[in-house]
């Protein structure tokens, strides 16, 4: 297992990407860093970050995913690892807020954006990027930030939490190249937030109505059962809970 540790860069994620369209990059080798100057979040957002207090990390993954209809496999296995790893070091309150935000309470503690990228010969390439809040204690403009050492009243190793977030990540992909990814996503839905509970929402035209979670699809789609009793699946640009 190779981690490349840097004390400053852009984005883990796009080095990572840089790095295996030059050379040849082993599985699940590892980038992290102390600082991003250029820190991607999901859809367009930055993804801000006191430097050197939390864990901001890249994993490349090939070899896992089999077609594109598995993509979200990939989504659920790691949402799960990080949790599982949380989990370990008694962060109260866990849950993923579809797609793969990683929640305490009502508070975000990690966030995952993950790239796929399509080889010609039909194999998927994925940099898998994570954003933990580990030691971080201050989220001066992001009310529903927090970290570990927020909710835990602890301070963190960021090395120990990376060592055991790339075993828990190579553990539960080897659950997907078994075929046995229902294991994977039968968990998921046990920590989904807000799964089961009447709650008001916002599609993309800021209307708002309520709804429950009822899951998610295999194809990613969050999946919320509507008052005429209809259930309707939404994709990520479509949809926000109300919270
Ligand atoms: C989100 O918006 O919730 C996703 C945030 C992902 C942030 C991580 S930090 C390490 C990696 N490099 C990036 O540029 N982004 C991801």
């Amino acid at each position: 297992m190779s981690i490349i540790k840097l004390s400053a860069i852009d984005s883990t994620n796009d080095f990572l990407k840089d790095l295996s369209r030059n050379q040849s990059v082993d599985n699940f080798t590892a980038v992290v860093a102390q600082k991003q100057t250029n820190g991607k979040g999901q859809m367009g957002a930055t993804w801000q970050s006191e430097e050197g207090k939390n864990l901001i990390m890249s994993i490349l993954i090939k070899d896992v995913l089999q077609n594109s209809d598995e993509i979200f496999h990939l989504n659920v296995a790691v949402a799960l690892s990080i949790l599982q790893v949380l989990e370990d070091f008694n962060i109260p309150k866990l849950s993923v807020k579809w797609p793969n935000d990683i929640m305490s309470d009502h508070k975000k503690i990690c966030g995952i954006l993950i790239e796929n990228s399509f080889k010609l010969d039909t194999k998927i390439e994925s940099v898998v990027g994570i954003g933990l809040n580990v030691n971080q204690r201050k989220f001066d403009d992001l009310p529903k930030a927090s970290s570990m050492a927020v909710v835990a009243e602890n301070e963190f190793d960021l090395d120990l939490i990376l060592n055991k977030i790339i075993f828990q990540i190579k553990k539960n992909c080897s659950w997907i190249l078994s075929n046995q990814s229902d294991k994977l996503w039968q968990e998921y839905h046990k920590h989904l937030f807000k799964i089961n509970v009447p709650m008001a929402f916002e599609d993309a035209n800021h209307n708002k109505f309520m709804g429950i979670i009822k899951g998610v699809s295999t194809d990613g789609r969050i999946q919320v059962l509507l008052e005429d009793n209809s259930v309707k699946n939404f994709g990520i640009r479509e949809f926000q809970i109300l919270f």
